[in-house]
């Protein structure tokens, strides 16, 4: 019934709501439309009054962790008892917004919240008739916060985050200098400090960023300068071909860059990072050109240096491929697919869309060398495997999503076409007639 009713007509918001037991479903509802295979495209919000607790520590902290905490908003008033009961095996998620009649305070973090829970049991508040409270704060809270927001104390701090907290104990009616109003200020800066964490090391990130820009730059500089030296040949193969000074530097330059974003990874990894981080435009796309610049010179580094046939196998096995280039793949397909240009190109790409080409290049002149070589069963598999990616590889010029470099004479790419070719007129093999081509000529 929720779904159909979500799909009847334009939607711009939708806010799924209860009081005290329906607050819980509310946010039950919410939880199960968020793990939806295909969650609803429109914003969803669950404000719930006075819900219970619903979930153990694993649920508060996989929402947490994730960005669907911010959909949650519980509303509770510090005389209600019904959210903190058996806060010793339940877990709160999302945010809290504790009310009194002097006003609010938001809360975030899990443990915080708790520990809330816990000051207030301890002060013993009365448990007044909650159900007209919820509606009282309804009507003046939002008219309190934007108006009347002045201070009983006649002392506010010059520091303005001593004065924030000030007013948050304030705004539960507690006195500094109560025993409950200390612990609460307590409670207030941890959450403060803990949830300001992950924005302070995302902020030095952007710094850091700033300086590894050079870098960037550097190779850049050195694609641009191979495509379009009179040698024709791709920053690509020259990384593979040659180690003079130039590709010393640009080696330097993409183990900088590399040092760089598996930082990024880690921090991601283990969640130090705000939740949001990779909905930021600005890292999305500071990753995207990281990864098309950069992977081609990982890959011919890879395949330079490491690989051997006998050795862990090709860049996109065993693990050989880094890990900060999988979580970036994940990025560009939840959040960049949206931002990409969907007109057809009319010139080539100034980088190839396919960060892992070069990897697919190198495992297709083995399998064509293996060709000679094997029994006729391994042959027809591998045969497969070339008509594939000679389609595939055929497919990205078309569409003009390669970058000039791939089409270079000498390119690794072109010279395997070239073998490619010789291997079916050595075995007869008729050439594909590609009709669009033939209608140009
Ligand atoms: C929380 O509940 C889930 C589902 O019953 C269970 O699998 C998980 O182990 C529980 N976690 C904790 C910390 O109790
Ligand atoms: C607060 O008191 C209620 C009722 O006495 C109890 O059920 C609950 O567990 C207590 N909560 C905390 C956080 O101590
Ligand atoms: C404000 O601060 C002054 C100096 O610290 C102190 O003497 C005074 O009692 C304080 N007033 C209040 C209302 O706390
Ligand atoms: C490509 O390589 C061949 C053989 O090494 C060479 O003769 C030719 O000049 C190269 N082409 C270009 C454009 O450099
Ligand atoms: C290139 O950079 C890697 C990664 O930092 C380093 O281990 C290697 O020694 C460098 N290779 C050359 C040839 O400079």
């Amino acid at each position: 019934q929720i779904t159909q009713g979500l799909e009847m007509e334009k939607i711009k918001q939708v806010v799924i709501t209860g009081y005290s037991t329906g607050g819980a479903v509310a946010a039950l509802t919410t939880l199960w439309l968020l793990s939806l295979p295909s969650p609803p495209s429109f914003p969803f919000l669950c404000i719930t009054f006075g819900s219970p607790l619903l979930g153990n520590q694993s649920l508060s902290s996989s929402v947490s962790r994730s960005h669907v905490a911010q959909n949650f908003c519980h509303v509770v008033t510090i005389h209600d008892l019904v959210p903190r009961r058996n806060v010793d095996q339940l877990w709160p998620f999302g945010t809290y917004l504790f009310c009194s009649d002097s006003g609010g305070l938001c809360l975030e973090n899990a443990a915080s919240v708790r520990r809330m829970f816990h000051i207030l049991n301890s002060t013993g508040t009365p448990n007044i008739e909650e159900r007209q409270r919820y509606e009282h704060y309804v009507s003046t809270l939002s008219h309190q916060f934007l108006i009347s927001r002045s201070s009983r104390s006649e002392n506010i701090s010059d520091n303005s985050y001593e004065a924030g907290v000030a007013l948050a104990v304030e705004s539960l009616g507690f006195s500094d200098d109560h025993p409950s109003g200390v612990s609460a200020k307590e409670c207030i800066e941890i959450a403060t400090r803990m949830s300001r964490a992950p924005i302070e090391r995302a902020s030095e990130l952007a710094i850091e960023l700033g300086d590894v820009l050079q870098s960037r730059l550097e190779i850049q500089w050195y694609k641009d300068s191979c495509d379009a030296s009179p040698k024709k040949l791709g920053y690509y193969d020259n990384f593979k071909l040659y180690s003079n000074q130039r590709e010393l530097k640009v080696n330097m330059s993409r183990a900088k860059l590399a040092k760089f974003w598996d930082r990024v990874y880690g921090m991601v990894e283990k969640k130090e990072l705000p939740s949001d981080f990779d909905f930021e435009l600005k890292w999305l796309f500071a990753s995207q050109f990281y990864q098309l610049l950069a992977e081609p010179l990982d890959i011919a580094y890879f395949y330079k240096y490491k690989y051997s046939k006998t050795g862990s196998g090709h860049y996109m096995e065993n693990g050989n491929r880094p890990k900060r280039y999988l979580l970036l793949d994940k990025w560009w397909k939840e959040r960049g697919e949206c931002h990409r240009v969907k007109t057809a190109r009319t010139r080539y790409a100034s980088t190839t869309q396919d960060t892992c080409f070069w990897a697919k290049v190198e495992e297709a002149k083995e399998w064509l060398d293996d060709m000679r070589s094997e029994g006729t069963q391994r042959q027809a598999l591998l045969w497969e495997k070339i008509v594939g990616f000679e389609s595939y590889a055929n497919k990205l010029v078309k569409m003009k999503d390669v970058s000039l470099d791939v089409l270079a004479d000498n390119s690794s790419y072109n010279l395997w076409l070239e073998k490619l070719k010789e291997f079916k007129l050595d075995n007869g093999i008729g050439m594909v007639v590609d009709e669009s081509d033939a209608m140009e000529t």
